[in-house]
């Protein structure tokens, strides 16, 4: 049995003495030169590595992130199981993000800083937190822990997901007839939801137009769920009063897309969270001691709906 470690080094260093502590019966490798393929039982990567069908005794295959998107499903053995991240770094940075990107459209942030560029020393009207209200499109493991983060400030907190679900101080919507309902009653709209075929562009013109007038937009989903110029003419015509995009289709963002230098945009380069190697680490060891034990893997991968 063999661990097939297939991320950077750093990250590397820290698995293998986790590894080694937690796991010391599983050898654990890096480079795939020096395994015999026919051992590997687990592999770690961000990507599917080259010439998967030489492991034919995987039994996992583990991302290094959350999303899966990066995986083709269909075309991966079905019997090996495919889990996403699921530990408490990527988690914990999310909420970060997210409640640094609510406060800063809640404030007015954008218009500030154009506001500083231009040398211009003005008040904005501003909203209370009691009468802003944020709806989540995805209640999954990070946008649940968001609604947590986003509690003590007192919006009004909302969030949508594919089933339906009961979350104490937030008020839940599902399926289409939901996404309408919420969409209606969202002034600061946060697209946490995983990139599939249903969500694959779904942030365009005809969703920011269900949203009320100069409401805004968190996006830290996956870019190819945006669509970047109904983005830009729903902020030029005032629909969208700004937004905080984390992730973009290219990455990198060409340097001639008009998103760098909207007014209304804040954009970071895809860093709203990410795997941690120590929590990661404690996260893949307890998933195969939960394979181990027979039970199911935290974060294991529905290949029928994609995330
Ligand atoms: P998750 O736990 O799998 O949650 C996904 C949520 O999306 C679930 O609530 C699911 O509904 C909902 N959903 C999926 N498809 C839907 C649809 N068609 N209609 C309505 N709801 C739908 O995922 P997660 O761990 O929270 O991660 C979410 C995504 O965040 C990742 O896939 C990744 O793309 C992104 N991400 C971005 C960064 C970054 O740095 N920007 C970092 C990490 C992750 P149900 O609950 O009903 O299944
Ligand atoms: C990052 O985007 C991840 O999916 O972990």
């Amino acid at each position: 049995m063999t661990f097939l470690f297939n991320s950077d080094a750093q990250r590397g260093v820290v698995f293998r003495g986790a590894f080694a502590r937690e796991l010391p019966h599983l050898p654990f490798a890096i480079d795939p030169a020096t395994v015999n393929s026919d051992l590997v039982r687990y592999i770690i990567s961000w990507t599917v590595p080259r010439g998967l069908e030489r492991y034919r005794n995987l039994e996992i295959l583990f991302s290094v992130g959350a999303g899966v998107d990066q995986f083709p499903l269909a075309a991966l053995p079905s019997e090996v199981k495919v889990v996403r991240m699921v530990e408490d770094g990527i988690i914990r940075m999310m909420q970060e993000y997210v409640t640094l990107a609510v406060l800063a459209l809640h404030r007015n942030l954008p218009a500030y800083v154009d506001l500083q560029r231009r040398r211009e020393w003005r008040a904005l009207s501003q909203t209370q937190a009691a009468d802003r209200r944020v709806g989540l499109l995805g209640l999954g493991v990070l946008a649940r822990a968001v609604l947590e983060s986003l509690k003590p400030f007192g919006f009004g907190l909302s969030g949508w997901s594919r089933s339906d679900k009961t979350i104490e101080g937030v008020t839940t919507y599902c399926g289409p007839a939901g996404l309408r309902q919420m969409l209606a009653a969202t002034d600061i709209l946060v697209c946490l939801l995983p990139l599939t075929e249903d969500t694959r562009g779904m942030l365009d013109r005809d969703l920011f137009a269900q949203l009320p007038k100069s409401a805004a937009l968190v996006h830290a989903g996956r870019g190819a769920q945006l669509d970047q110029l109904a983005v830009l003419a729903a902020l030029d015509t005032g629909q969208l009063a700004g937004a905080v995009v984390d992730v973009t289709e290219p990455e990198p963002l060409p340097a001639d897309h008009p998103l760098w230098t909207h007014p209304k945009v804040l954009l970071t380069p895809h860093v709203a969270g990410a795997t941690q190697a120590e929590t990661a680490a404690r996260a893949v060891i307890d998933n195969i001691k939960r394979h181990e034990a027979g039970l199911d893997p935290i974060g294991l991968v529905d290949r029928n709906r994609g995330y």
